[in-house]
C-alpha cells in the first residue's frame, strides 16, 4: 500500500499542521503493514504556478525551453505520485482564510482532465475515488457554522470541494482550531487533534482499534 504525505506549512518546526500530518502518518505506519511512503514538502520545494506554456505543452505543443521541459517533468512527477497513492495525507494550514499558494500550485498539477476527473454526458466524473485522503488542518481562529467568521472559511470547504470533484467523497479532516487565540486554546486544540490523529482507523470508515 502506498502513502503520499504532503506538507505545505511555511512555519517549519513551529507548524501545527506539520505536527498533525506527521502524527497521522505515524499512526497509519503502525496500523498498516508494509506502507510504502513518499514525502513531498511543497513549501521547501514548491511547484511553480501554471503557465500558458505549460498548458500548451499539456495539449501537445513541443516545450520550447529547458525551463518549460523541467516544469512539465515536475508536474508529471507530482501527478504520478498522487495517482499511485492509496492513501494521501495533506498538512494544510490556513493562510488568509484559505490554503497556502504552494498547496494551490500542487492542486493545479493534480486536477487534470482525463487523469483525476473527466467530463461526460452525466457531468463531471471523479477518477480518484479509490483513494483515502486525510487532511490535517490548522487555523488561527474559529470558523464553525455558529461563528461570525463562518463565511470566511475557504480552507476546509475548498479542500472538501476539490477532493470531492475528483471523486474522494469521504475526506477525513483532523483540525486544530483557534491556535492563535492564546496558549491554552492552542494546547487544547493540539492535544485534541493529536488524539484524533492517533486514533485514525486502519481503514477509512472503520472504528479505531
Ligand atoms: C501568513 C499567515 C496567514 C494567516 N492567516 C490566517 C487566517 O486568515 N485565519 C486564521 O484563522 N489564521 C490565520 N493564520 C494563523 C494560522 O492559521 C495558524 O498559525 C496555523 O497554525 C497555521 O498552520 P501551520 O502552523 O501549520 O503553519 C495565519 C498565519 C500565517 C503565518
Amino acid at each position: 500500500m502506498k502513502l503520499l504525505h504532503i506538507d505545505a506549512s511555511i512555519l517549519g518546526g513551529n507548524s501545527v499542521s506539520r505536527q498533525l500530518s506527521a502524527a497521522a502518518v505515524e499512526r497509519l505506519r503502525k496500523t498498516t503493514p508494509d506502507l510504502d511512503m513518499t514525502y513531498r514538502d511543497i513549501s521547501a520545494t514548491p511547484l511553480s504556478h501554471l503557465t500558458g506554456e505549460h498548458l500548451a505543452a499539456a495539449h501537445g505543443a513541443t516545450p520550447e525551453t529547458p525551463a518549460v521541459r523541467e516544469d512539465i517533468a515536475a508536474s508529471a512527477a507530482a501527478l504520478d505520485e498522487f495517482l499511485a497513492a492509496d492513501i494521501v495525507v495533506v498538512g494544510a494550514p490556513m493562510y488568509n482564510f484559505t490554503i497556502p499558494s504552494q498547496l494551490k500550485a500542487w492542486i493545479d498539477r493534480i486536477l487534470v482532465a482525463g487523469k483525476t476527473f473527466k467530463y461526460s454526458e452525466k457531468g463531471v466524473e471523479g477518477l480518484a475515488g479509490n483513494k483515502r485522503v486525510i487532511v490535517t488542518i490548522s487555523r488561527g481562529g474559529f470558523y464553525g457554522a455558529d461563528t461570525p467568521a463562518a463565511a470566511g472559511e475557504h480552507l476546509e470547504t475548498y479542500l472538501r470541494w476539490v477532493f470531492g470533484f475528483i471523486g474522494v467523497k469521504d475526506l477525513e479532516i483532523i483540525a486544530a482550531d483557534g491556535v492563535q487565540v492564546g496558549p491554552d486554546q492552542r494546547e487544547k486544540a493540539l492535544v485534541g487533534a493529536l488524539a484524533a490523529a492517533g486514533a485514525l482507523p486502519a481503514v477509512s470508515g472503520q472504528r479505531a482499534a
